[in-house]
């Protein structure tokens, strides 16, 4: 295969990246974005395979990578038809509210593969003379993989609900993360410093530096994740998004593989920039959120207050108060996608709006469990976009709000997150339904949200409890309607 030509399909393929994150960024065109994305893909799949088994020539019929023949063919054909298959089973068979654990699990592979890729090219040695150089790419790459692979694994735990999603606390957890972070760095020096070995040899000092690191890179991955409390989730899940971009561009500069440095340079940019994103709409700093809730002493209570009682309706109720009602608010939660109530409170909106109420929705930058979760569930239930707003777009909207039927949220509607400043949820911005005239939240419990903090919301004077599933509640009041 001819170098420039491969170099051409790998910007070609890139460009296609590009355009997939642009249409992401949009409900109206993330059909494209994601169809964009495989086309880039599969250009980069061809190529990279093709290079591989048939070799690169330069101009002038030099050998830039030797092919791997039909041996090699097999060798990639083989694994990755099994990665596939396992693959499309688990796609198929996911619910929509396992995808955040999933796509953790993922985020875990390309940290493994990094991890791999760098012990490999550590022992393969630097093609072309650049020995310091290639010594830095490993061991960065190793380090950004570690941690990358632990800390996906922590958040996949705690996403599935294995392992308690409250922070953990080792004494002198900073210390113990900055120490790890000062002996890379001391390490790295030393590493890349190494002379290089004669052909064929390893130096066992640098491996030993390699698996020392290695270690304190796994570990660092797991506390920093296990000491991140429940309500900053969402930020540490496109956190690792960030970081395994990175591992996969560590990974490309170790195989020398200009688009692979390319698309994690994008997914890790684009990863750090949502997580950006994420940390202003919770309300947290950033830095301390990625560097394991520096800055926050975890000494948070969420612990059982008394606010009095709650008071439970009956679909025939809300019915009444829907039929009475102007402007109504839909806030919908993780709930909601538990429940898959999206269709029956797409067939309340119609019926509602051909009644001449005013529906609309106001929806939290983090309910349910990954970004944009609601808008998915929405937009497959064919609810008009232009009726689905953001909470900055809705909160000074409430006080003039007849009805709010909040859908199987809790934490994001959670009034301590404004007033009680011990609340884990402390200083989360949050939709401000209890300001509305009446609320009906619908959920089966009186059982806590994500965040395992008591909700005062369920005890307010304006507010009513609509237990039981909620997609069978909306039934019933589209029923009574
Ligand atoms: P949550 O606070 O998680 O509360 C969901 C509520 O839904 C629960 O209180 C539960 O109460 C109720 N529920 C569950 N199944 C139900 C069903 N079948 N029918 C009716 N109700 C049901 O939800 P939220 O307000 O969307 O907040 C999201 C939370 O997840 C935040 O703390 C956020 O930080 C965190 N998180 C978000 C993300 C992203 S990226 N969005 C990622 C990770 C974590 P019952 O058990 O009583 O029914």
């Amino acid at each position: 295969m001819n170098l420039t030509l491969l170099q051409g399909a790998y910007i070609i393929a890139g460009l296609f990246f590009i355009l997939a994150l642009a249409g992401l960024s949009k409900h109206e065109t993330a059909k494209a974005g994601n169809l964009n994305g495989i086309v880039g893909m599969t250009i980069a799949l061809v190529v990279t395979i093709l290079a591989a088994v048939l070799g690169v020539k330069a101009s002038g019929g030099i050998d830039v990578q030797k092919g791997a023949g039909a041996t090699g063919l097999a060798l990639i054909a083989v694994p990755m038809g099994i990665g596939a298959a396992i693959g499309i089973w688990r796609a198929k068979k996911v619910e929509m509210t396992g995808m955040p654990e999933l796509i953790a699990m993922l985020h875990s592979f390309v940290g493994l593969a990094a991890v791999l890729v760098g012990w490999n090219s550590f022992y393969a040695g630097a093609e072309g003379g650049h020995h310091g150089i290639h010594m830095g790419e490993v061991f960065a790459g190793v380090f950004i993989g570690a941690v990358t692979f632990t800390g996906s694994i922590v958040a996949y735990l705690k996403l599935s609900a294995k392992m308690k999603s409250s922070p953990m606390m080792l004494p002198g957890r900073h210390a113990i993360n900055l120490g790890i972070i000062v002996a890379f760095f001391v390490m790295l020096i030393v590493f890349a410093r190494l002379p290089e070995p004669a052909a064929g040899q390893v130096d066992n000092l640098a491996a030993t530096l390699l698996g020392i690191m290695t270690v304190l890179a796994l570990f660092l991955g797991w506390h920093l994740v296990a000491s991140i409390g429940g309500g900053d989730m969402p930020v540490v899940v496109s956190m690792l998004n960030s970081y395994s971009g990175w591992a996969a561009a560590a990974a490309g500069f170790m195989l020398s593989n200009d688009l692979l440095i390319i698309t994690g340079a994008l997914v890790g940019s684009s990863g750090a920039y949502l997580s950006y994103i994420m940390c202003k709409a919770m309300n947290r700093s950033f830095i301390s959120v990625i560097a394991g809730g520096f800055g926050s002493d975890g000494q948070v209570t969420g612990e059982a207050k008394d606010y009095g009682e709650h008071r439970e309706t009956s679909a025939v109720e809300v019915a009444e108060l829907l039929k009475n009602a102007h402007e109504v608010v839909i806030t919908p939660g993780y709930g909601m996608a538990t429940a898959q109530a999206q269709y029956a409170v797409a067939d309340l909106t119609s019926k509602l709006r051909a009644r001449g109420v005013t529906v609309r929705f106001g929806i939290h930058p983090v309910a349910g469990r990954l970004p944009g979760h609601m808008n998915v569930l929405l937009a497959e239930a064919k609810v008009p976009y232009d009726i689905v707003l953001e909470m900055d777009e809705i909160n000074d909207d409430f006080p003039s709000t007849d009805v709010v039927l909040v859908i199987g949220a809790n934490d994001t509607v959670n009034p301590a997150a404004q007033d009680d400043p011990t609340s884990p949820i402390a200083g989360m911005p949050v939709l401000e339904v209890w300001k509305a005239h009446d609320v009906i939240v619908f959920k089966r419990s009186m059982n806590t949200g994500y965040a395992g903090v008591q909700n005062p919301l369920f005890f307010k004077d304006n507010s009513a409890m609509l237990f039981g599933d909620a997609k069978d509640r909306v039934e019933d009041i589209v029923k009574a309607l």
